[in-house]
C-alpha cells in the first residue's frame, strides 16, 4: 500500500477516504513540522499532503520515495517546480472548489474598505457615535462604479460576475491571455495594466505569485491609480511592494485598501500598514469556510491517490508539471 504523510490535520471524511486507499500518517503538532521533522516523518512516504510548506531541492533530496506532493490550496508558490521536475515529483493543487468563496471575500474587502466598516464598528463600540458632522460617516459607493480585475482566472470570473450582474459595475480586466468568451458573457473590457490602473475605482489583484507578478504593485503602479481608488489584494502578499502601498495610503495617492495577504504571514503587529485607518486587514482567509476547506482537503486527497494509483490524468496536476504525467 502507498504511504501518504499529511503535514496538516484533515477533516474526518477525508481521513476516511485516504484510509481506504493508502497508509496514512498525519502530523498532529500545533505548529507546522520543521524541516527535520518533515524529513523524519515523510522518510518513506510516496505522497505528501500539505499547504504552504516549502517543497524545494533540499527537502526532495532527502525523500527518495516521494512521487507526489498535493497542496490543499490553489496557489502553489511554495513549490519549487524546477526541483520537483528534476526529482520527478508531481505537484497537484485544488483549483475550482474555492472560487465562489474567495470571490465572496473579495467583495467583503471591497465593501468594507468602501464603507469603512471596521472604522465605523470601532466608533460604535467605543461610544463615539454622537457629535460628529454627518459627512464624518460617509464612504463611497461600490455599485455602478468601475472595477479593474488583474488576473482573470476562475476566481476573477466569479468576482466579475458579482460585479457586473449584481452591482451593475463596469468591469475592466487585465490578464496574460484574453478571455473573449468571459468578456462577452459579463460585458467585460480587456485593457492594459496601466490603463486599468488609471480608470478603475476599485483595483482587485487576483494573480498567482510568479517571477512576473512579484512586486507588480509598486510605487509606479500606485501612482497611476486615482486618488479616490481602493486597492484590494486577495492573491499573495509578495505581489505588492508593501512600503509603496503604505506610502500611497498615507499620502492620499489612493483612498483605501483591503488586504487578505501580506509579505510575511502572519504579518507582525509592527507592520506600519496596521496603523492606518484606511486599511482593512484579514489573516489570509480567502477560502476559509468549513464547506470550502472540506472540499479542498478532499480534492487534495483525491489528487494524491490518483497520482499514486497511476491515474494522474484524473488529478489536478499543476500546469508546469503536466508533461511529467505523460511520462508516468
Ligand atoms: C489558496 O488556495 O491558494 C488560497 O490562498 C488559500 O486561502
Amino acid at each position: 500500500m502507498h504511504r501518504v504523510f499529511s503535514t496538516r490535520r484533515l477533516p474526518e471524511a477525508t481521513v476516511a477516504y485516504l484510509k481506504n486507499h493508502v497508509e496514512l500518517d498525519i502530523w498532529d503538532g500545533t505548529k507546522r513540522p520543521t524541516f527535520e521533522q518533515l524529513v523524519e516523518r515523510a522518510q518513506t512516504a510516496d505522497g505528501i499532503i500539505t499547504s504552504g510548506i516549502s517543497i524545494d531541492d533540499a527537502l526532495l533530496s532527502k525523500l527518495p520515495n516521494l512521487k507526489c506532493v498535493s497542496t490543499s490550496s490553489v496557489g502553489y508558490d511554495h513549490f519549487d517546480t524546477a526541483a520537483m521536475r528534476r526529482h520527478g515529483v508531481i505537484g497537484t493543487h485544488t483549483p475550482g472548489v474555492l472560487d465562489e468563496t474567495v470571490a465572496d471575500l473579495t467583495f467583503t474587502l471591497m465593501l468594507a474598505a468602501a464603507r469603512r466598516v471596521v472604522e465605523m464598528d470601532a466608533i460604535v463600540r467605543q461610544g463615539k457615535w454622537h457629535g460628529k458632522p454627518e459627512n464624518f460617516y460617509f464612504g463611497v459607493d461600490v455599485h455602478h462604479r468601475t472595477l479593474g480585475i488583474i488576473g482573470m482566472g476562475r476566481i476573477g470570473e466569479a468576482v466579475a460576475r458579482r460585479a457586473a450582474l449584481g452591482f451593475g459595475m463596469d468591469v475592466l480586466y487585465h490578464n496574460r491571455t484574453r478571455k473573449p468568451e468571459v468578456e462577452q458573457r459579463f460585458g467585460l473590457e480587456y485593457t492594459s495594466f496601466e490603463d486599468l490602473l488609471r480608470r478603475a475605482d476599485f483595483v482587485v489583484l487576483l494573480t498567482p505569485l510568479t517571477e512576473e507578478t512579484r512586486g507588480l504593485m509598486n510605487q509606479a503602479a500606485f501612482d497611476l491609480m486615482k486618488s479616490s481608488a481602493i486597492f484590494v489584494n486577495v492573491s499573495r502578499g509578495l505581489t505588492v511592494d508593501e512600503d509603496a502601498l503604505y506610502n500611497a495610503l498615507k499620502n492620499g495617492s489612493i483612498r483605501a485598501a483591503g488586504l487578505d495577504v501580506f509579505r510575511e504571514e502572519p504579518t507582525p503587529v509592527s507592520n506600519p500598514l496596521l496603523q492606518l485607518d484606511n486599511v482593512v486587514v484579514l489573516p489570509h482567509i480567502g477560502s476559509a469556510t468549513q464547506t470550502t476547506r472540506d472540499d479542498m482537503a478532499m480534492l487534495a486527497a483525491k489528487n494524491v491517490v490518483a497520482v499514486l494509483e497511476g491515474r494522474a490524468s484524473d488529478a489536478k496536476v499543476i500546469s508546469e508539471l503536466r508533461d511529467l504525467v505523460k511520462e508516468c
